[in-house]
């Protein structure tokens, strides 16, 4: 099979064993639910098992010597209610399982996105989320297919075959030993094939399918620079490239589910040549009268009927199984304990120390930062310069712990960091980060994020040290204007200056920009740094600038090259320094 090429991540192998462990996870957690659907199942199961033995009891009370009409009518009222009553319970019973269903791929989804939230940046990093969302979307429809399968089929049709055979056996021996064999035939058959020889095409054609949505959103995402290098053709190429090797993936798969379905129509042939000789047998040496001969043939429908859907939901279940294997996969991550702590929590002043750390990305040749040591104080604003690609943002995503060290320690008001909960540590550094992402939502919430509960005053206060109060009082619908995705519809400016006064808004003890003023004219930038200090009120501030013009509002400038501190320089003291240490409201807020 050809390679997937692309972003695509190949899933760990997750054995079916495993995925029906996960599915059974969900089964109980509604035991009452299901345990009640399950009866009700078996209920109309019995049913419709009795509907061949009603219609024989109808034959045989027509063509009885001497005929008697009463007999024949209480035989058709019989078969009447017993339809009847097998419709009506099978409804209630679909509707039963299609609630439970509704919950649990709900709660698949929601189990599944929590896991996404906690799996570290790196493998963010190596995933498209196109690809990703296609995994869960799959994921929670495969819960359904294999519960389905399982449940409203596998188990009734259990039912009804081991029940039908052994009635025919009991009517005549060698018609029943005949059915049981097929059937057992063509169930082991239907399961060996479905696992040995269409799950490996069907899970490759699985992979293909993700890295085609995964395309489709990278292409998506980046349609601007499409056009900007009017290079249309060359995606839809690509585009194409992915659809045709989908196509020839899914071609193999369908083929070997269609090869499975011969098979089992070859022995659903020997299922009917083998009853009907058998009953024709019997009734040659007057073993049988015509209520058998009935009954066999009405066996046999009602048994293909059932076997046909066996046949279908062993496609089906291996379809659900393979969909699902994405979900499970997802509890093999390795994740990191991002929810809010138990007990109350609180860093209290932001002295940051850079205590001799070293780190290089997983895979990188150079290390992004070595024996990097300095210390920026409570209340002091400190930039960081040094040429691009020296380890300036990697040293604040360490700070935030993204990344584990590998030698050295960060400290937080005096606290390792590794040992301040990663909910406590998140919370009490607000960063606006080199490549702003906004919500697509308003531009208050846009600003109100790390504090929600902001009044209208102080996003206000905060979009006007960020300059943006005047362009966002300019947009259509002022504050409640929706940003884009991603914050499409502002300029690149306009995004960082949002993504400032989210970070100043949220009122953390610790806040960062990072080249967050990059995209402004040194006037706007330096309006913008005359009000931080001010602003901040005795917060820490960490700022990352290549311009020397910016670096001059900050009390000392850290120098570096290569990963390397190469120069620490103070500068002149600036008056407002004598604000009071920052006090941190609501760190131990949950989210
Ligand atoms: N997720 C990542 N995986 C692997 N390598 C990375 C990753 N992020 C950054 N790097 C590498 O680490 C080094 C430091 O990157 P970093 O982003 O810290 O630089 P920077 O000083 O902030 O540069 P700039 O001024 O351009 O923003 C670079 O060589 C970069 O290629
Ligand atoms: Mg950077």
């Amino acid at each position: 099979m050809e390679p997937v090429h692309g972003r695509t991540e190949t899933s760990p192998k997750v054995s079916n064993a495993e995925v029906l462990t996960f599915i059974w996870s969900f089964w109980k957690r509604r035991p009452r639910s299901f345990a009640f659907a399950g009866a009700l199942t078996l209920l109309w199961t019995g049913l419709d098992l009795s509907l061949p033995l009603a219609s024989s009891h109808l034959i045989t009370a027509v063509s009885s010597q001497p005929f008697r009409i009463a007999d024949a009518w209480g035989a058709w009222r019989l078969y009447i209610v017993l339809f009847a009553a097998y419709a009506v319970t099978r409804n209630v019973t679909f509707r039963l399982w299609a609630r439970i269903a509704a919950l649990n791929m709900e709660a698949l989804l929601n189990d599944a996105f929590r896991r996404l939230q906690a799996a570290p940046v790196e493998w963010h990093g190596s995933q498209g989320s196109g690809t990703t969302i296609r995994r869960v979307i799959r994921a929670m429809w495969g819960y359904d297919s294999v519960t389905d399968a399982v449940t409203i089929w596998f188990a009734p049709s259990s039912v009804v075959l081991v029940g039908l055979c052994t009635a025919l056996a009991w009517r005549e021996l060698t018609a029943g030993l005949v059915a049981f064999a097929t059937v057992s035939g063509f169930l082991i058959a239907s399961a060996l094939l479905t696992v040995r020889y269409v799950r490996p095409a069907n899970l490759y054609s699985n992979q293909c399918d993700a890295h085609l949505s995964g395309s489709l959103a990278d292409a998506l995402d980046a349609n601007s620079v499409i056009k900007s290098f009017a290079t249309e053709l060359r995606e839809r190429q690509h585009i194409a490239d992915a659809a045709a090797t989908w196509r020839r993936a899914i071609l193999v798969t369908w083929g070997r589910f269609i090869d499975i379905g011969l098979i089992q129509n070859a022995c659903l042939l020997l299922l009917l040549a083998g009853i009907s000789a058998a009953m024709l047998h019997a009734w040659d040496h007057a073993h049988a009268d015509a209520g058998d001969i009935a009954f066999a043939i009405t066996s046999f429908l009602v048994m293909s009927g059932y076997l046909r859907n066996v046949g279908e939901n062993v496609r089906q279940l291996q379809r659900g199984l393979d969909d699902t294997s994405d979900a499970v996969a997802l509890r093999h991550l390795q994740t990191e304990e991002v929810d809010a702590p138990s007990g109350n929590f609180a860093l209290t002043g932001g002295t940051i120390v850079f205590d001799n750390v070293s780190f290089a990305y997983p895979n990188a040749k150079h290390a992004a930062c070595s024996n990097t040591s300095f210390t920026v104080a409570c209340g002091e604003i400190v930039a960081l310069m040094g040429p691009s690609g020296t380890g300036k943002s990697t040293l604040i995503k360490l700070m935030q712990r993204m990344y584990e060290l590998q030698s050295g320690k960060i400290l937080i008001g005096g606290r390792d960091t590794t040992r301040i909960p990663l909910h406590a540590l998140r919370r009490s550094i607000a960063v606006a980060p080199q490549q702003p992402d906004l919500f697509h939502r308003s531009v208050r919430e846009n600003i109100a994020y790390g504090r929600p509960d902001a009044s209208l005053t102080e996003i206000i206060e905060a979009a006007r040290v960020a300059q943006a109060d005047r362009f966002i009082n300019e947009l259509s619908e002022g504050y409640d204007t929706l940003v884009g995705e991603r914050g499409a519809k502002l300029s690149g400016g306009q995004r960082q200056r949002v993504a400032i006064a989210r970070a100043l808004l949220a009122e953390a003890p610790i806040v960062v920009l990072d080249e967050s003023t990059s995209a402004l004219d040194p006037k706007t930038e330096e309006a913008i740094l005359a009000r931080l200090r001010s602003y901040l009120r005795g917060r820490t501030c960490v700022f990352i600038t290549h311009r020397p013009s910016a670096a001059q509002f900050a009390d000392r400038i850290v120098h570096i090259a290569d990963g390397r501190i190469e120069s620490i320089e103070s500068m002149p003291p600036v008056s407002a320094q004598t604000t009071p240490p920052f006090a941190m409201r609501g760190a131990t807020d949950a989210a």
